[in-house]
């Protein structure tokens, strides 16, 4: 009997990582489970992912819920500590830097079940994000190391990993945007939005910009400045949205703030913008291929290819409007650099080498 694969998913950062892998392994025959921790369950935040990417029904959903880091992370590794007991994969696949992913590692790791981790190494050297603390733990407990670039391979090398482990693979989330490039239409989503002219897409959800009232209401000062230039559309993410409100960013006429959208729907509004404004992580790898010029609110990033092979920037809350005034006078390079294997392989190359590394 071949050895199972167990895929542990639970943030919407996590589907379409996952989505690519799962289906190329799929192709190579390898029997899979699903398993959704529940960390994200708004429909918008989940569900609306599986529906459009093609992911199957999770074989398992853990059904956690929101908590705090320590109750989240705890929850999902006791119920997962019965499942892998149960189940006896034969390797457990965890995607990016999420409470889910850690919460897996650790319990794959110490059920002595081997651990593939999909975005390792990228480092912020940020240790206030909680995210660097997940991608520290779970690299550190990871048997196959899958990068999306080559500064990845590098910090990995660093800290001591075996060459053997590590893997470049290019990037599962960049296989799904190709994937559905067909489907991100723009004139569409201009309709559905009334977008009459130019304008600019925003997300933000970083705990270092939305969490403390303080970063909040520099933040909405910071949008109300683009605002005054050109329309915005936010689909914001649940975290933070009181206090954001609560600041004022709906206050203003061009700011228009709507619910998180799902996936085809917010990529059709990006490859028309003319500028997006996010702290995501993964927003920064699209707009690098969608050729979109990127205003990232952030002090740094775990993804710096994005600005040297991409179209992505770090700015401040204090330069972001006059940032934004500069690339709507410019306009779109026409041409940019691309990071090496984005070029929607990745998932193959992944399943290949857990296929090797299982014996199947
Ligand atoms: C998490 C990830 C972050 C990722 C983000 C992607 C961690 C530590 N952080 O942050 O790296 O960038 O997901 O979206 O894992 N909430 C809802 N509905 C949902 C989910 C969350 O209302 O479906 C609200 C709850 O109030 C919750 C808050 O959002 O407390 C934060 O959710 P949580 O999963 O803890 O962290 P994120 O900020 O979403
Ligand atoms: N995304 C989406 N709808 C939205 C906002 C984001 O489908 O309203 C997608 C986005 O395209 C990307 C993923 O969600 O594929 C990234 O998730 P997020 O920004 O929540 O997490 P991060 O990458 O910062 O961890």
């Amino acid at each position: 009997m071949p050895e199972l694969v167990l895929h542990v998913t639970g943030a919407r950062p996590n589907f379409p990582k996952a989505a690519p892998v799962i289906r190329a392994l799929s192709g190579l025959g390898v029997p899979q489970e699903l398993v959704h921790t529940g960390q994200h369950y708004d429909e918008q935040m989940s569900e609306v992912f599986f529906r459009q990417l093609g992911l199957p029904e999770p074989d398992v959903d853990l059904g956690v819920g929101s908590a705090t880091h320590a109750k989240q992370t705890a929850a999902i590794m006791v119920g997962l500590e019965e499942l892998v007991g149960s189940r006896k994969p034969g390797m457990v696949v965890v995607y990016g830097d999420v409470n889910s992913t850690v919460a897996a590692a650790l319990v794959a790791s110490k059920q002595q079940v081997p651990l593939a981790h999909v975005e390792a190494g990228l480092r912020s050297f940020d240790m206030t994000m909680p995210e660097e603390i997940n991608r520290l733990v779970t690299d550190r407990l990871s048997d196959l190391l899958f990068a999306t670039s080559p500064d990845a391979i590098a910090h990995l090398g660093n800290e001591g990993v075996a060459p053997g482990r590590i893997h470049l693979v290019g990037n599962p989330m960049i296989d799904t945007l190709l994937a559905n490039l067909d489907r991100f239409d723009v004139a569409a989503a201009r309709a559905e939005h009334a977008l009459t002219d130019r304008f600019v897409v925003a997300t933000l959800h970083r705990p270092s910009n939305v969490d403390d009232p303080a970063d909040a209401a520099a933040l909405v000062k910071a949008m109300h400045a683009v605002a005054d230039q050109v329309q915005v559309l936010l689909p914001l993410h649940p975290r933070g949205r009181g206090r954001l409100e609560a600041a004022g960013l709906f206050d203003h006429p061009q700011m228009r703030v709507i619910d998180p959208l799902g996936y085809v729907e917010f990529l059709g509004l990006v490859r028309g913008a003319d500028a997006v404004v996010t702290d995501s992580g993964g927003v920064q790898e699209e707009t690098t291929i969608l050729g979109v010029p990127c205003f990232t609110l952030r002090a740094n990033t775990e993804r710096p290819i994005t600005i040297t092979h991409g179209t992505n920037q770090l700015v401040t809350r204090e330069r972001l409007p006059q940032a934004i005034e500069e690339c709507l006078a410019a306009g779109r390079a026409e041409t940019w650099p691309v990071p090496p294997l984005w070029d929607g392989k990745a998932g193959e190359r992944i399943a290949a080498i857990i296929a090797t590394y299982l014996g199947q």
